[in-house]
């Protein structure tokens, strides 16, 4: 059978009060829309999900592209009825149609199954998911028969005050007999409140018509949490986020103090690795097994192999660190570095599209950027990279081996042999050969008893 999902994410979100559209939001690390699009995929695959997109639709659009969505515009934002009409050239008049909200990210894959599968079983017009809050407000009241069937749903602006009571509300999750939702969904007439097309009201049209719409009741109500405001976004983040630690502590990742930690979705971490207090784990780190992360660091699409630490305070981007490595504490890798295995990296040093090699070390305060640096080779505390001049970058390249003595001032180009030694406070500027020693410095001069003459002067 046709099994459509439709995801409604054209509106803006007014209760935001964002210039950005609702679903680019972020919790746990991922637009709300890329979560539903996400429990949206274990139910139909690809082709079949189509995403209504209207405000910021083009960010929209860029975010999900890559996953090869089919996407319809919606014109103008007339409401929730609207957004699914725009669909029907779009979408099969067969089999089932699924709608979501794209501001419900905490909807599980297993859920939307059930849903399926309760509309499948029933045979109904439509199933809509439901669930039972102490606080309602803001959310549709469900009105049933006395067959338990579902005869309409109230908005809360035109609800009665008598209808405000009901505890049992609709998070717009539906699923549709696709032939009679396209067959009735013009009928759907302006709201008499806000003008809007309501999606809502087609439970009172199927019902009307004789069709039966049935509740399915999901008791955990937190799945189906609506984000309207910037309070509520910060709740499902912290839901979002404790889910992502419970899966990673389950499948053998310590978290020390997890309720202090920030941990993306799409992070992974390997087994007996221990995560510190108040750690980010963001975009796609990969972290292997056996590795410790100090608290307070901070790694974003970083590549940890296993066996690596992380001490305190450290910043890692976009880059790589091979196994057994050590970086930090305050250490700060960037813009496609790569700590070779068994390396070392040390407080206060930066690396910025740096190859350290293995078994090499620049333990203190440093900046190494676009350099490329041998196994083995020591780098003294306070190198720099003169990489920039201003207008372009240059590269530097140091073989295995080599010493770089302390507080060394490296002017890129520059090329360093293998096994070669830089007197501390060098300025180098030419090739350094291998094996060979390199002083960059001004002689030492001593004037013996200079001192003391002069303070004799000055008490004349
Ligand atoms: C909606 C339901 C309400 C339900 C609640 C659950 C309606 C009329 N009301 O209310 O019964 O309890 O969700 O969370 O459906 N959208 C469009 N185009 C539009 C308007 C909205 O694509 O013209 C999209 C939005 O981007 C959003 C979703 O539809 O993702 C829901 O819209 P929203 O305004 O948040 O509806 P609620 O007022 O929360
Ligand atoms: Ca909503």
């Amino acid at each position: 059978m046709n099994h459509t999902v439709v995801i409604l994410a054209a509106g803006l979100g007014t209760r935001m009060r964002s210039k950005r559209a609702k679903v680019l939001h972020r919790a746990g690390g991922l637009a709300l829309v890329e979560h539903v699009v996400a429990s949206a995929r274990a139910l139909a695959p690809y082709g079949r999900i189509v995403v209504v997109t209207g405000h910021q639709a083009e960010l929209v659009e860029a975010l999900l592209q890559p996953l090869g969505f089919g996407f319809v515009r919606q014109q103008g934002q007339r409401g929730t009825g609207h957004a699914l009409a725009s669909c029907r050239d779009a979408v099969p008049h067969d089999g089932l149609l699924t709608v979501l909200y794209g501001d419900t990210p905490l909807l599980t894959a297993a859920t939307l199954e059930r849903l399926r599968d309760a509309q499948t079983d029933s045979g109904a017009a439509a199933t809509l998911i439901t669930t039972t809050l102490d606080d309602p407000t803001g959310y549709g009241r469900i009105l049933l028969n006395d067959a338990g069937g579902v005869t309409a749903i109230v908005e809360e602006k035109a609800a009665t005050a008598e209808q405000r009571k009901i505890k049992l509300i609709n998070s717009g999750i539906y699923c549709f007999q696709s032939e009679l939702l396209w067959k009735h969904i013009g009928e759907i007439e302006p709201n008499s409140v806000s003008g809007e097309l309501y999606l809502t009201d087609m439970a009172e049209i199927l019902a009307r018509h004789g069709h039966v719409v049935r509740p399915m009741h999901v008791d955990d109500a937190t799945e189906l949490l609506g984000i309207n405001t910037r309070v509520e976004l910060a709740h499902a983040d912290r839901i979002l986020r404790d889910r992502k630690n419970e899966e990673l502590m389950l499948s053998g990742v310590t978290i020390e103090r997890p309720e202090t930690v920030t941990i993306d979705m799409h992070v992974q971490a390997g087994t007996d690795t221990i995560i510190e207090p108040f750690v980010r784990l963001l975009g796609a780190t990969h972290i292997g097994e056996d590795c410790r992360i100090g608290a307070g660091a901070i790694l974003e699409n970083a590549i940890l192999s296993d066996g690596v630490t992380v001490a305190p305070y450290t910043l890692i981007s976009d880059s790589r660190v091979d196994a057994a490595a050590q970086v930090g504490p305050f250490a700060r890798l960037r813009m496609d570095a790569h700590v070779g295995r068994d390396a070392r990296v040390g407080n206060f040093v930066e690396l910025k599209k740096t190859h350290l090699g293995a078994g090499a070390k620049s333990q203190h305060l440093a900046y190494l950027g676009d350099s490329e640096i041998g196994e083995r080779t020591n780098i003294g505390a306070g190198t720099i990279t003169c990489n920039y001049d201003g207008e372009k970058k240059h590269r530097t390249t140091i073989g295995a081996g080599a010493f770089v003595g302390s507080n060394s001032t490296l002017v890129a180009p520059i090329e360093i042999g293998e096994g070669s030694y830089i007197a501390a406070g060098s300025v180098i500027t030419d090739v350094v050969p291998a094996d060979a020693l390199a002083l960059g410095r001004a002689r030492q001069t001593v004037k013996p008893g200079w001192a003391k003459k002069r303070s004799k002067k000055s008490w004349a």
